[in-house]
């Protein structure tokens, strides 16, 4: 039997939309949980071999097209469950995508590729208000990436979301710098400082995990993955009610922003002391009335496997409303600091799932939460394009 308090939110609940989502931290209702399943090592194409340490170069040369080992999936999935049933235990609707063998080969008029999981539905989808706007990622491994969330998108749009693809990329050779590509990281990095990144402006592309929302405002990030056009097509997209800005990080290997800059409440966001924003966005959030606090050390070994990911997605958490966080198990110093800012922590193990590349913000998209299009004092927002 629900109790009176459990009828009253359930009645408020009917009153929001199916797909209703305008930031990180409003309370969090229904969400997609990605899947480990079917997850394939993606070819060593040049985006890979760009945003993995030469260290896994052998691995992916070896491994391209192949399924993940079983020893990586199987822990990986079981942690996924778990954080599902903790989810629900607080609450919310959990949706999985459909599970597929992303190992098989495809081929288009422009490229040849095997494809990576539906593990991190953070990089292709991202709601809007009652919006769902699905990216056009920039790896080849990911171009069928979407078919594993096509009967949730149905329903959705069946309930009375909007559902929007942005333009699909070619991703023909045009598409990517392979002379950039060939270059050691540490040139890499002195062209990322230049504004060369491994895509070019051939075509829009983005992943929506380089995109956070703060209600009217979104702050994205020029990364390996994202350009200039897929800005200018979100930009435009969205229209007159948005604010795109972007902003850098000094952060010369970009790809992702939520372990940069991870918003926690309205005036306080974590940022990431290894790579804190470029020079004047501080104060230009601090006039904007948001204290950024820098996230406490992660605690990865160095001998965990992390073949797409940084020790970093230790603030890769998520925000079940303005007080409750999930955040790894064993990331102690995350969660002192959690604490200390006045939240409860909900630990869970997911430790192997760092390993397929991101933590609780990837492999999740919030499709509905109890919020509304809000400013969060960012109108007066200058110093930021
Ligand atoms: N790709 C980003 C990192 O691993 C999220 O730090």
């Amino acid at each position: 039997m629900l109790d009176l308090n459990q009828l009253s939110q359930l009645s408020l609940n009917s009153q929001i939309p199916v797909v209703n989502s305008h930031n990180d931290w409003d309370l969090l209702l229904e969400v997609i949980v990605g899947c480990v399943k079917g997850a394939s090592v993606p070819q060593f194409e040049a985006n890979v071999k760009v945003d993995s340490p030469p260290k896994y170069w052998d691995f992916f040369q070896q491994y391209g097209g192949h399924s993940f080992p079983k020893d990586w999936i199987e822990p990986a999935d079981r942690e996924l469950d778990e954080f599902c049933r903790v989810l629900v235990g607080e609450g919310i609707q959990v949706r999985r995508p459909d599970v597929v063998d992303f190992s098989q080969p495809y081929q288009t008029p422009d490229f040849k590729a095997s494809g990576l999981y539906a593990l991190m539905p953070r990089d292709l989808l991202m709601v809007i208000g009652n919006e769902i706007i699905e990216a056009p990622l920039a790896w080849r491994s990911r171009f069928f990436e979407y078919r594993a969330y096509r009967s949730l998108m149905k329903e959705y749009l069946k309930q009375g979301a909007k559902w929007t693809t942005a333009p699909k990329p070619l991703m023909s050779e045009e598409l990517y710098d392979f002379e950039f590509a060939a270059k050691t990281p540490d040139e890499q990095e002195a062209l990322v400082k230049q504004g060369r990144y491994v895509t070019t402006e051939f075509e829009p592309c983005f992943d929506t995990a380089d995109i956070v929302r703060f209600g009217r405002d979104l702050f994205v990030q020029r990364s390996h993955v994202t350009n200039m056009m897929g800005i200018t097509w979100l930009r435009q997209h969205l229209g007159y009610q948005y604010r795109v800005h972007v902003i850098q990080f000094q952060d010369f290997n970009p790809m992702h922003i939520d372990a940069s800059l991870v918003p926690l409440r309205p005036g306080l966001a974590l940022i990431n002391p290894d790579r804190p924003p470029a020079p004047g966005y501080a104060e230009c959030f601090k006039k904007a009335g948001w204290d950024l606090v820098e996230s406490a050390p992660p605690t990865t070994p160095e001998h965990w496997q992390l073949p797409i990911a940084s020790k970093w997605i230790s603030m890769n958490l998520l925000s079940l409303d303005t007080k409750r966080v999930i955040v790894e198990r064993q990331e102690e110093p995350t969660q002192k600091l959690l604490k200390d800012l006045g939240f409860t922590v909900i630990p869970v193990d997911f430790r192997h799932v760092y390993t397929f590349g991101g933590s609780f913000h990837c492999v999740t998209c919030d499709m509905r939460r109890d919020s509304q299009l809000e400013d969060y004092g960012f109108s007066e927002f200058y110093g930021i394009s």
